[in-house]
């Protein structure tokens, strides 16, 4: 328990508007997570999967199946704050709505108080919050994702709080039957930068729920990293064992479906090099007494698109997600496993899909939805870091941007210096895939890939960047890199074989870090030089290779005069410096 008044006194206001049946605060004991699921198989909501122990099956409303941009809001105190890639709506008017949303939206259910820590508990990088929700779902997911528990109180004392409040928006007044996916068609994520506070109302999936991931540990820690001096990153950790034995770790950055999961958890396919995972997600950076930026994964869990998952793919995932984990919207086997596209080469040859009617292979659709996941303890992943859980964090010694560019953007490329760095940073772009919404090929810009989870003034964030810059040398900062694994030759099929052979690119990397690898410098940075890429037992033809970070002038200048477009976006919240580097390397490309 707790003897906090301002959590007291919140968890009171809230109880008094949202009029739950009971309220339960959730110690985070094994006990209280077996009450929970059990409530949850004997309702039929979860199945337990005979082949994962302490495992669940569960599938969603086919209406709440993914993050809600559109209804996701930064509620700043002024609209020039939210910035021009936010929605916004002053907090008064938002709140107003919200608290008429909220009013007796608990009736019939038991509200949770679940206290969480975002990164290993004391840890000075770490933030404690308390997610308000009357979704089970969320709290057996919560105790999967983050540390959380009565632990979390007793660090948290009387200190500071992110409040974060959350309801699936379904109350059971008047002896409303309960259903298995409870929510609500009108959806809110709302973020008050200035309180430090979030309400999110109507869905129970995922980074819409699930407060601590996106919506505190991105948005609201952005603001809070903004005001402290630090970084609050949409980046994966992962550390490099070279042969010699001298480890260094990196950080990467990337839009979504550009496998941030696979390169975190990859396995090299040149021998002798090691890679761990610290994170997969999201990073916090703080500079360290020695002028170095240290990385915690405020994570204690994988929140991973299952699709596309496999042995083959990703054998870490798989083997992080045998026990202790749940899916869902993917598909139960009829022999009591989940199963998703992609997953096997063979498919199954019968199916209960995510939408819990029968599948074949003939059925003409997906078996599992697109945005199915697995919810899987970090400490289950076979290459976590040992020092995945260190109060201090890990020295960073490299970033990595990059988008999914089918032309210009070469494998690899070094900045010139952190500005250059950060140039790159917001010019991180993905190219739309057939998949996806509007024209093939369209570029949609994701600067940092923190479009959707910026919580302030993007034009301020890039300042934000530049003055990290600042705060150290050039020697203690990470240097940064740009890379795009997705670079087609001219017969439209993808060069570079991604996956465990992206370790070639992180090799240069160390290298690079290093000072040893050799480099020639281009206009838009310095590229491995002839022979610096270890390319060796890799089947490519020399054609390709050149085309792997073949420059062109034309394209160059084209990318050129599409970022200057791109920053009017900002305003006079675009840092002078951003300017500058576009304007070098124009100057350079007509040389
Ligand atoms: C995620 C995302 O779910 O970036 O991690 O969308
Ligand atoms: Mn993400």
């Amino acid at each position: 328990m707790t003897k906090n008044k301002k959590l007291l006194q919140w968890v009171d206001e809230i109880a008094k508007m949202t009029q739950p049946d009971k309220i339960h605060w959730c110690d985070g004991s094994e006990e209280e997570n077996n009450m929970l699921i059990k409530g949850y198989v004997d309702t039929g909501v979860f199945t337990p999967i005979l082949k994962r122990p302490n495992s669940y099956w569960v599938v969603s409303d086919p209406k709440d199946v993914a993050r809600v941009e559109d209804r996701t809001f930064i509620c700043s105190e002024k609209e020039i704050d939210a910035g021009p890639t936010n929605h916004w709506m002053a907090p008064k008017e938002m709140k107003k709505i919200l608290t008429g949303l909220y009013t007796g939206c608990m009736k019939g259910r038991t509200m949770y108080v679940i206290p969480f820590s975002m990164g290993p508990l004391g840890s000075n990088i770490s933030h404690i919050g308390i997610e308000i929700t009357d979704s089970p779902y969320v709290v057996i997911n919560m105790r999967i994702m983050t540390r959380m528990g009565q632990k979390v109180l007793d660090v948290l004392g009387d200190g500071e709080f992110v409040p974060c409040l959350h309801s699936v928006g379904y109350p059971l007044a008047d002896g409303k039957k309960d259903v298995a996916w409870p929510c609500n068609d009108e959806k809110y994520i709302c973020h008050f930068p200035e309180e430090r506070s979030i309400w999110s109302y109507g869905s129970g999936y995922g980074g819409n729920a699930l407060l601590g991931k996106k919506c505190f540990a991105l948005r609201i820690a952005s603001v809070l990293a903004r005001d402290g001096g630090w970084l609050a990153e949409h980046m994966l950790i992962l550390g490099i064992t070279p042969p010699n034995g001298e480890k260094k770790y990196i950080a990467a950055a990337f839009p979504s479906a550009c496998g941030k999961t696979n390169l975190a958890m990859l396995t090299p396919s040149i021998p002798g090099w090691k890679v761990e995972t610290v994170g997969d997600d999201i990073a916090w950076m703080k500079f360290g007494q020695d002028g170095r930026l240290y990385a915690i994964n405020p994570e204690a869990g994988f929140f991973g698109v299952a699709p596309g998952t496999s042995m083959k793919t990703n054998a870490n995932a798989m083997l992080s997600c045998e026990s202790n984990s749940i899916f869902t919207n993917v598909a139960f086997t009829d022999d009591g496993d989940v199963w998703w596209e992609g997953m096997t080469d063979e498919k199954p040859k019968h199916l209960i899909d995510w939408n819990k009617k029968d599948w074949t292979p003939e059925s003409g659709r997906p078996s599992s939805h697109p945005n199915s996941r697995f919810t899987a303890p970090a400490r289950q992943c076979p290459v976590i870091d040992p020092k995945w859980e260190d109060p201090k964090g890990v020295p960073i010694s490299a970033f990595l941007f990059g988008g999914r560019r089918a032309t210009f953007t070469p494998l690899i490329n070094e900045a010139y210096d952190w500005n250059h760095g950060v140039y790159m940073g917001s010019a991180c772009a993905s190219e739309t895939t057939a998949a996806a919404a509007g024209a093939v090929g369209t570029l949609r810009h994701d600067p940092f890939a923190m479009l959707p989870f910026c919580g302030y003034h993007m034009g301020d964030y890039f300042g934000h960047w530049i003055q990290i810059g600042k705060m150290s040398t050039a020697d203690k900062l990470p240097k940064i890199f740009f890379v795009n694994w997705f670079r087609k030759n001219d017969k439209g099929k993808f060069i570079w074989p991604g996956y465990g052979d992206n370790i070639r690119a992180l090799k240069w990397v160390i290298e690079r870090v290093n000072g040893t690898g050799k480099f020639v410098e281009t206009p838009i940075g310095r590229l491995p030089a002839e022979g610096a890429l270890d390319i060796e037992g890799l089947d490519i033809s020399p054609e390709d290779l050149k085309k792997l970070f073949s420059i062109e002038k034309e394209s160059g200048l084209a990318e050129v005069a599409e970022m200057r477009e791109y920053y009017k976006k900002f305003g006079d919240r675009l840092p002078k410096e951003l300017g500058v580097e576009l304007d070098k390397i124009e100057a350079r490309l007509k040389k």
